[in-house]
């Protein structure tokens, strides 16, 4: 028994811990989209540190590709699959997203993004059932003892699992539900007189309307956009977890908070040490382009060329809308690289070549990138500040409005309303190129981004190996957690210490009145006497 686990002890030695010391077991609950290209480089690094990687998996992920031979363990969740329910929201999702959620106003376009999330909760919600109530599953996930779990919070249910299975767990986000999840849940400080409501579009140096609209919209994703699913979760975790509790509460247990930021982008605020920026973590230097996209690149000349992508999940336009912009690129000296699945607009001019798939970093981290024409994607903005290329922003929805506000601010990108863009308003901003303050901001941006002591990648894995090797990362949870609200905000201590003033204000008023009417009273009776 006992050599039987010594032997395996050594092997796993043997086997793991090619010099970083320990070694274990990681269990992921991914989210799908440009979240999981990001979370990939992480794991993929825990891989080659000799970490044990196990990925839980919906069977109907668009991208997670799980079938692939991959260095990550992958789980498929045994869930009944309704056909392409998943795929078809999301292109109608995006239906919506390219024709008119751009003429909405942020509160609407807030709103609709909520409703899209809305119609997922069933599915999520089923999702998450398959797992935590399947025994075979969750027995399995039980024995094999994993050491963290490491969450993408923007999918319910992995904090719900590292609480069942008692694994500390550390969470992998931008931001979730306008900042309130980090605020409330994570006790992140935010005063809204200078740190903006993720969403808002707005900076930190606001005026005194500025300010006003920011409390609003704090409010607005305080109360009104919130509640909506939130009961049934909080209800889904108590009865799961077999004691009451919220899904908020739950979501605070995280030990360590890696945010897809960094001061490069982010405006100075308050965080706490739970919380570790590694925005970037994805970016590496420019490899060589294929032969072809490179002989078109050189083609350029001294114009150089601009990279243009809607993202991954933008594929098609409307014909109306891909002519008008292939009309504007053919305006421009520079050659163009547009990634587009569409059909092949009429307008396109000979500068502009389309591609189903462009190596977007290598582009960017190539000399003759001039600019670069993006949705706003958390990833593409870090591509572009790490190599320091200005940006032309045509945000769509979720965090990208948010994305493009902040490089507005930093001076490096300009912003075109994808609706009421006009094919002149679009080739006007391209004079990103020709002004140099942008592309000056940029490398600023770029500089400050590459003189860090160690590399936002190395951050992230050591905060992983951190609550590995520490079973969590309680020393650095602060007590806020412990407090109710008006604890928080001194309420009850402002409310006693009022009670005490007034308390002190009511006995000198009694005092001073009856001592004046005993005065004025003896004073009555001198006079009659
Ligand atoms: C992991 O990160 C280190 C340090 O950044 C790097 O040297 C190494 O190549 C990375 N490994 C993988 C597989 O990405
Ligand atoms: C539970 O999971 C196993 C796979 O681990 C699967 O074979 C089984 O069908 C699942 N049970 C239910 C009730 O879904
Ligand atoms: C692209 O959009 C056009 C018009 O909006 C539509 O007819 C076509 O089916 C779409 N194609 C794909 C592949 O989504
Ligand atoms: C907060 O409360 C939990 C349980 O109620 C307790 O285990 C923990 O020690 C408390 N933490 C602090 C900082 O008071």
């Amino acid at each position: 028994m006992l050599s039987e686990k010594w032997i395996s002890a050594v092997l796993l030695l043997h086997l793991c811990c090619t010099g970083s010391g320990s070694c274990g077991k990681v269990l992921v609950w991914p989210c799908d989209m440009s979240h999981w290209l990001n979370l990939k480089i992480i794991l993929e690094n825990l891989t080659d540190r000799g970490h044990e990687v196990t990925v839980l998996v919906s069977p109907d992920s668009l991208i997670i590709d799980y079938s692939k031979p991959s260095t990550l363990n992958f789980e498929v969740i045994p869930i009944s699959q309704d056909g392409d329910f998943l795929a078809n929201k999301l292109n109608d999702f995006l239906d919506l997203a390219t024709t008119v959620m751009p003429t909405m106003s942020r509160w609407q376009s807030a709103r609709k993004m909520q409703e899209f999330l809305l119609q997922l909760t069933g599915h999520l919600k089923l999702l998450c059932e398959s797992v935590v109530y399947n025994k075979s599953i969750m027995k399995k996930l039980r024995e094999t003892n994993y050491d963290v779990m490491v969450i993408d919070p923007v999918v319910h249910c992995g904090e719900l699992i590292a609480e069942l299975l008692e694994v500390p767990f550390v969470y992998t986000l931008r931001f979730f539900m306008g900042g309130t999840v980090e605020k409330y849940c994570g006790k992140l400080p935010a005063p809204p007189s200078y740190v903006p409501v993720v969403m808002g579009g707005l900076t930190d140096r606001m005026t005194f309307l500025e300010r006003v609209k920011n409390v609003m919209l704090s409010l607005f994703f305080d109360f009104w956009l919130e509640p909506y699913d939130i009961q049934l979760w909080d209800q889904f975790y108590s009865e799961a977890l077999g004691r009451p509790t919220t899904l908020c509460e739950t979501m605070g247990k995280a030990e360590i908070w890696l945010m897809r930021t960094y001061w490069d982008f982010e405006f100075p605020r308050p965080y706490l040490p739970n919380f570790e920026f590694v925005g970037g973590l994805h970016c590496k230097p420019a490899k060589p382009l294929p032969k072809e996209m490179e002989e078109f690149v050189q083609s350029s000349g001294e114009h150089g060329v601009v990279v243009f992508s809607l993202g991954s999940m933008v594929k098609n336009l409307t014909e109306e809308k891909a002519n008008l912009i292939a009309s504007a690129l053919a305006q421009i000296p520079q050659k163009v690289l547009w990634r587009y699945k569409g059909k092949k607009p009429a307008t396109l001019g000979a500068n502009t070549r389309l591609y189903d798939w462009i190596p977007q970093n290598d582009l960017l981290g190539h000399p003759k990138a001039k600019a670069f024409i993006t949705h706003g994607g958390t990833n593409g903005i870090y591509e572009g500040i790490y190599h320091g290329v200005p940006m032309v922003g045509v945000p769509m929805f979720a965090d990208q409005y948010d994305n493009i506000a902040h490089m507005k601010a930093k001076g490096v990108a300009v912003e075109v309303n994808m609706i009421t863009m006009t094919s002149a308003d679009l080739r006007d901003a391209i004079t990103v190129i020709n002004e140099p303050s942008y592309k000056e901001n940029a490398m600023r941006l770029s500089s400050i981004h590459h003189d860090q002591p160690i590399k936002p990648l190395d951050r992230a894995v050591f905060w992983i190996e951190f609550v590995m090797r520490h079973k969590g990362a309680k020393h650095l949870r602060p007590a806020a957690h412990n407090l109710t609200w008006f604890q928080y905000h001194s309420l009850d201590v402002i409310g006693f210490l009022l009670a005490c003033v007034a308390t002190a204000i009511f006995l000198v008023t009694k005092c001073c009145l009856f001592s004046c009417q005993k005065f004025g009273r003896t004073g009555n009776k001198k006079k009659r006497e």
